[in-house]
This record gives C-alpha cells, structure tokens and sequence, in this order.
C-alpha cells in the first residue's frame, strides 16, 4: 500500500514514521532532509502537481499536514479524482481558517469562548481598545503562519498591531478582518479529535510549550516542545468539552451542511470557569503530533480509513499508558531571524529516542539546518521525568551553530 503524506515539518516527520511502521511505502511532498531518508520526496508542491503525484502513484491514502493545502481545497480535489485523503474539506476548514467564521459559530452555538468584538475598519478597532480592558488578544481573521495573535498589554501596542494588520497589511487579505478578544486566564491544553463527521473520538491530551524561553516567558513560537497526557487533563474534564463545545459544534456544522472529517484540533484553555475554545485547527498540531505517535498503538492508517470511509464508531482506538515528551531544537534567533546552512553533527550517535526532522535539509551526505525549529527530540517512559531524562541526554549528542532549546519541558 502507498501513502502520500503532505508538508515538510516535524509533524509530517512524524507521520511519516507511523505509516513506514504500519508496512506502507510512503511518499512526501515537498519533506525534508529527515524524511526523505524514510520516504521517497517529491518537489510537488502545488495542488494540482500533488494530485499529478497521487493519481500517477495510485497513493491509498494522503494525509495533509499543513492548514494552508485544505484552505486551498485539497481534500475537495483529490476526492473528486475518487482518491482517499485525510482531513477536512475546503468548507470545513473554514474553522481554522477564518477566526471570525469561528468565533460567530461559537457564539451562536453558545460554545465557551473568549468574550469578543469583530472589525473590519481601522479606526473602529482603535476606538475601542482606547477603553477595553487589558491585556486584550488582536488576532488577524485569516491564516498567518501561526503568527496573527497578538496578547497586547498596553494601548500603544494594540494601536500598533492594528496598524500592522490592518493598514500595512503584514499578512495582506488575512489581517483585513480582525478578531479583539478578551484576555482568559488559565492553563493551555491541546486536545485533537478524530471525526468522520457522525462519530468523534478524542486523542490522548497533549499540552505544547508555545513560548520561547523557560519558564513560559518571552514571545510566542509555533511550539518548543511537547508533553503528553496534559498533566491537568481529567475525565470530568472531558466531559465538559464534550457537552460544552462538541456536541454544540458538531450539530451547528451540520445545520450548514458542514460534514467535518479528519482531526479537529481544539486549543483550549482551561479557566476557572470550565474549558474555553482558544482556537480551532483542522489538522494536527505540531509538535503534539510528534510526541502523541509514539504512543498510538492503533494503527494511524486504520484510523484514517474508517474516517474517510464513515465507520469510525467501530473502531477502537487504543493509547499506550505511557507519557511522552517532545523537545524542539531550534536555530539561535528564533522565533525571529535566524540563519540556515549550519551542519548538524552527532545524530549517528543518538539511541532509544525518536527524530523528527522539522527545519533541515542533506547535502553531500550530510544535515544542514534550513529553518526556525530544526529537530524533534521524542522519548516515552512510564513518567515524565523517565521520558524527559532520554530527551535531554541525547540533545546532548547533537550541535549546531546556534542551537536553542527549551530545558524546562517536561518538568511539570
Ligand atoms: P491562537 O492563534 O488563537 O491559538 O493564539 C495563540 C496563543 O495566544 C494561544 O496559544 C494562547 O497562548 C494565546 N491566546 C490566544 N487567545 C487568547 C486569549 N483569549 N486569552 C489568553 N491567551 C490567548
Ligand atoms: N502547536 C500548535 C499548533 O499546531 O497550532
């Protein structure tokens, strides 16, 4: 069986892996110096050169990686060419891909979310945070690479991240819309769903360290580590995800002909007052991905499958009891400039944990470092600490110029 798997991060390493592991000759496109040692690379990077890939190949399966292929219609694509792909389509993607569809869902559904005000003019937003509470969370309506929320603590601030989206348009049509919420309090938790639109099951609960120093301090990154289960995730937890936002999110799609299929994934945060929607994602978050394969013991294919094919409900999906923890190695400057090009030595000699390759490319035969978050260092133990200490130590083994990591993940 072929399967082709979309994107060139940690994530899609990760997948990458799972599928090789599951008996499949695995495809990726475009990948990256990592995963074409696991999986024969294509440079596709276009919907229609993906579907070129796919069709020639005959792939049994594709999963996508990255938001920014469903937004483009991907999945909508490929299943009118009668391919089997996982994640959503192009309409149910709307979730992830505009704040403001989402937020509106949520308010009318009375799904818990950060209180909020709409704007699509400068001024008008400027007028308001003039007087609202701080600190106060601006975030662009479209897709930006992870980088469109601001939690801005002063006035000056919000006037500058309102100028930034809205006028000079740093992330062009994506800022044109801008969502102001307020500020929750609270613990952050990643919990991603498997749904083929009638069934929902959730995954083990994870928890990324989204900041880029210790001790959660400094500006936001795509995410510089991983553990999972979330140490603050409960039964009775679930339960309130469950009657508070999914069953209220799942009938809201359908009243609009929404049929949702693949991994929902929902950024929460956990207030006092019960769970609250952060944001929506339609695909897996990276890294929690990475640090959550390794301890799926059902097979990711079949998961994929009974998705696609609507029979979800008679699969069971089983968890190791296991912990898990992720650690990012970034490029020195990141999340901001940083350069690439240096060569990464010592990964012959790392043992008893999983690489996933995010930011790198080969050349000559060996690594160079080609991006802000480079490798994904994964173990499992029976504890965090037991899982964390095989981590760390085979950080130790590897070097490049620059590199950065968090030394806190895991520590909880
Ligand atoms: P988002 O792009 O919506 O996931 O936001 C990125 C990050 O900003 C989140 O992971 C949180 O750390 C933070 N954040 C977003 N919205 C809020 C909020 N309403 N209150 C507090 N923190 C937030
Ligand atoms: N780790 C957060 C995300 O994937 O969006």
């Amino acid at each position: 069986m072929k399967a082709l798997v979309i994107g060139s991060g940690g994530r899609e390493h990760a997948l990458v892996w799972k599928l090789r592991q599951e008996g499949f000759e695995v495809f990726c496109a475009p990948g990256n110096g990592g995963i074409c040692q696991d999986a024969t690379c294509y440079e596709a990077r276009s919907v229609d050169e993906l579907l070129q890939l796919a069709l020639r190949e005959k792939m049994d399966l594709t999963i996508v990686g990255p938001e920014a292929y469903l937004a483009q219609g991907v999945v909508d694509v490929f299943e009118s060419h009668g391919l089997k792909i996982f994640g959503p389509n192009k309409r149910a993607s709307q979730l992830e891909c505009s704040k403001v569809y989402a937020k509106l869902l949520m308010d009318e559904s009375g799904i818990p979310t950060a209180r909020f005000k709409l704007f699509d003019d400068p001024a008008q937003a400027e007028r308001y945070v003039e007087r609202c509470d701080l600190p106060v969370v601006i975030k662009a309506d479209g897709l930006a690479q992870g980088k469109g929320s601001y939690v801005v603590m002063s006035r000056e601030e919000a006037f500058n991240v309102i100028d930034s989206l809205m006028r000079k348009k740093i992330f062009g049509e994506a800022g044109e819309r801008i969502v102001v919420e307020e500020f929750l309090q609270g613990r952050e938790m990643s919990l991603m769903v498997f749904t083929d639109g009638k069934t929902y099951v959730p995954m083990m609960s994870a928890m990324d360290y989204k900041k880029i120093y210790d001790g959660d301090r400094g500006p936001n990154t795509g995410g510089m580590g991983a553990i999972a289960p979330a140490p603050h995730y409960s039964e009775s937890l679930w339960r309130s995800v469950k009657e508070e936002i999914l069953d209220k999110l799942f009938p809201a799609l359908e009243k609009q002909n929404v049929i949702y299929k693949g991994v929902l994934y929902l950024g929460l945060m956990v207030t006092q007052d019960g769970p609250k929607v952060l944001e929506f994602n339609c695909r897996f978050g990276d890294p929690e991905i990475q640090v959550l394969l390794p301890l799926l013991d059902t097979k990711l294919s079949e998961v994929c499958f009974a998705v696609i094919e609507g029979n979800l409900e008679r699969l069971p999906i089983v968890w190791r009891e296991e912990k898990g923890v992720c650690v990012v190695i970034a490029s020195g400057g990141y999340p901001n400039d940083y350069k690439v090009g240096f060569t990464i030595s010592g990964l012959e000699s790392v043992e008893g944990v999983m690489v996933f390759h995010a930011g790198t490319k080969q050349q000559d035969g060996r690594f160079l470092t080609n991006g802000g978050r480079v490798l994904n260092i994964c173990a499992t133990g029976q504890t965090y600490e037991e899982a964390r200490k095989k981590v760390y130590s085979e950080i130790g083994k590897i070097r490049f110029e620059g590199m950065y990591f968090r030394k806190d993940i895991g520590l909880v």
